[in-house]
């Protein structure tokens, strides 16, 4: 199939059971979907539907107990750690309800971090962390610590982080579930602004205000897909950002194997400290990840 007409991702059959002692839990009993370039979907349910849990798959965070998921047409659960690592480096942005952000470094030290894991120079790293901080309307909050910085700047940093590695795809989960009324919308304005670009977003949102803002929901119910709601036919955009998944094989260097990751089921903290660097990954040796704002920049 054409590179450029075949799904961004696709889901089959995907199955995720958290074993606590000698209980089961099905969080994900058989989900199935696939998402097309430039597509913006809400994912909506009830609490513990396995919303999450299909996120964390998404974003390369977790694997699944069975199933297939494809991205950009490469089988995930075939590939290296380094290709893993790369994958959710340059492949995609993640952006979390409560933001995530290290205190210790200022807005621009956080923007800059994943592209130190990709290999980017620093001149580079400070300009593209500056310009995706411009981008989000953070210019004059560059050195501004996360604890210096309202709750819906914070999150716009973490915005600009998803978007400084030009991924084409954004997973954002709840990213405005902290956020005051006037403050989320300005959120998804700048959503809707990044979609309209060219790049795939995939949001969890509880609120239908904020779904309205997607051109198609999928409702999740008990670890099911519920209902896969379209709103508008043909309106997703196609053109892509310019970090496509084809490319990235040739991309990246040695530092690019520090967010490799296969294993057991961990924690959400665990799972957001992996996405910041800030946890030794199985694997890769006991890296610290305790990275000062001059490191990240210099
Ligand atoms: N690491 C884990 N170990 C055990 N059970 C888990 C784990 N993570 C999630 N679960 C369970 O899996 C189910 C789905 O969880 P998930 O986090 O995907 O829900 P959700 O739809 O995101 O809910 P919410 O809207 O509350 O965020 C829940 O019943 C939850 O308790
Ligand atoms: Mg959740």
């Amino acid at each position: 199939m054409n590179p450029a007409e075949r799904p961004l991702i696709e889901v089959r059959d995907l199955v995720k059971v958290y074993r606590t002692g000698d209980v089961e839990l099905h969080a994900l009993d058989g989900v199935s979907f696939s998402i097309d370039r430039g597509e913006f979907v809400a994912v909506m349910g009830p609490s513990g539907s396995g919303k999450s849990t299909t996120m964390n798959m998404l974003g390369c965070l977790d694997s699944p107990t069975a199933g297939e998921y494809f991205l950009d047409g490469r089988n995930v659960a075939a590939l290296s750690g380094d290709d893993l690592a790369e994958v959710r480096n340059c492949g995609l942005g993640f952006v979390f309800q409560g933001f995530n952000l290290l205190p210790r470094l200022d807005a621009l030290g956080n923007v800059a971090l994943p592209l130190v894991y990709s290999g980017v120079g620093a001149a580079e790293r400070r300009e593209r962390a500056v310009t995706a901080l411009e981008r989000v309307g953070l210019g004059d909050r560059l050195h501004h610590r996360p604890n210096q910085m309202s709750g819906g700047q914070q999150q716009r940093v973490a915005i600009a982080r998803a978007l400084v590695g030009r991924a084409p795809l954004i997973l954002a989960d709840e990213p405005t579930g902290n956020l005051d009324t006037r403050t989320s919308e300005e959120i998804m304005d700048l959503l809707v602004e990044v979609n309209g670009e060219g790049k795939t977003i995939v949001l969890v949102t509880h609120e239908p205000d904020i779904a309205e803002y997607a051109k198609r929901v999928l409702h999740f119910r008990d670890g099911k897909l519920a209902k896969d709601e379209k709103k508008t036919a043909g309106s997703a955009r196609t053109r892509q950002g310019t970090c496509s998944l084809a490319g990235i094989q040739t991309q990246g260097g040695g530092a690019r194997s520090a967010l490799g990751f296969a294993g057991p089921p961990e924690t959400p903290d665990v799972l957001n400290e992996r996405v910041q660097g800030t946890r030794p990954l199985p694997g890769f040796g006991a890296e610290p990840h305790d990275f000062s704002g001059e490191e990240v920049l210099r």
